[in-house]
């Protein structure tokens, strides 16, 4: 049956959340729209998180639907590509197949703590869209936090301390080796097979660094830009004030207080502004299988920097 445009519906994506909007009602046809597309990428700056429910879901919705926040990119790990599918990413956990972890006792399949995606690169794209293909029977929300509300809750005095300070960041799919993530007593029990081929080779990326705070071009507002996972420590401040100021940091980005916690519907999808949103997976019990898709948004930033050969390395005194 041939879709028909009609206009959406938007709504809070949950009460006294300071960020997110709902989506009702999207069609394939409403896209067509120019004013449509330009309307909904205002939306996502000004929202930071976009929930589309009760409207058209497929495949071909979600890669078009991502199309009208900007070009496509594949992942930079061959691995995290959906197979033929290559503007595809394909987030997965089976009980045979993926990472889990021992968390004060909980087992979790495909558990990942706050995070950018892409931070580990210099050039960290500008968003994503997720859209579960096979659902769990219990467990498997993501967790978002606006990083625009974090910075107005920071105290003016750390504000001041952390003005001009960048974080340096590192590939690691481990993510119970974290410095910066608090996760408690977690371990890694068993490493997904696609993670084990990317830890192999995990020393020949190079560390980057970004701004622990930028301003959104559009708007003017101030961003807190702290990943917990992947993050090594402060570029100009490796000391153990450093990391302590870090660590005041990431206690403020990643508050509770702050979160929206989706409970996946299986035709929902959710669109997220990477530069101003930390998120997470919560894992399912390891007798679950969870599979989902997710485009990666191209997009620079333009603040991030290779710590490579080519990169502001500090030279050794021999
Ligand atoms: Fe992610």
């Amino acid at each position: 049956m041939a879709s028909v445009a009609t206009d959406i519906r938007i709504s809070p994506l949950a009460p006294v959340l300071p960020f997110g909007a709902t989506i009702a009602g999207l069609t394939r046809d409403n896209l067509d729209d120019p004013a449509m597309r330009r309307r909904l990428n205002d939306l996502w700056i000004e929202h930071g998180v976009l929930l589309f429910r009760d409207g058209e879901s497929s495949q071909d919705m979600h890669l078009e639907l991502s199309r009208c926040f900007g070009d496509l990119e594949p992942h930079p790990f061959p691995e995290s590509r959906q197979a033929g599918a290559p503007d595809l990413v394909k987030i997965k956990f089976y009980p045979e197949d993926g990472s889990y972890y021992d968390i004060g006792g909980d087992l979790r399949g495909g558990w990942l703590p706050w995070h950018s995606d892409l931070i580990y690169t210099h050039r960290i794209n500008h968003g994503g869209i997720l859209r579960p293909v096979q659902l769990p029977d219990i467990g498997g929300e993501t967790g978002f936090i606006d990083q625009i509300a974090a910075y107005e809750r920071l105290p003016h005095s750390l504000r001041e301390r952390i003005e001009g300070l960048h974080v340096v960041y590192h590939v690691d799919v481990d993510m119970s080796l974290q410095p910066f993530v608090d996760q408690g007593d977690a371990r890694l029990i068993r490493m997904a097979a696609s993670g084990t081929q990317i830890e192999k080779r995990k020393f020949t990326y190079p560390r980057v660094i970004h701004p622990m705070v930028y301003t959104q071009a559009e708007t003017g507002r101030k961003v807190l830009n702290v990943s917990p996972a992947f993050a090594l420590g402060i570029y100009e401040d490796g000391t153990a004030a450093g990391d302590a100021l870090l660590r005041e940091v990431v206690a403020v980005c990643t508050d509770p207080a702050l979160a929206y916690v989706h409970a996946w519907q299986p035709d929902d999808m959710v669109l997220w502004d990477n530069w101003r949103t930390l998120h997470s997976a919560r894992g399912v019990p390891i007798d679950q299988t969870r599979v989902m898709e997710r485009t990666t948004i191209r997009g620079d930033y333009a603040l991030g920097r290779p710590l490579g050969l080519d990169g502001p390395v500090a030279d050794f005194d021999v």
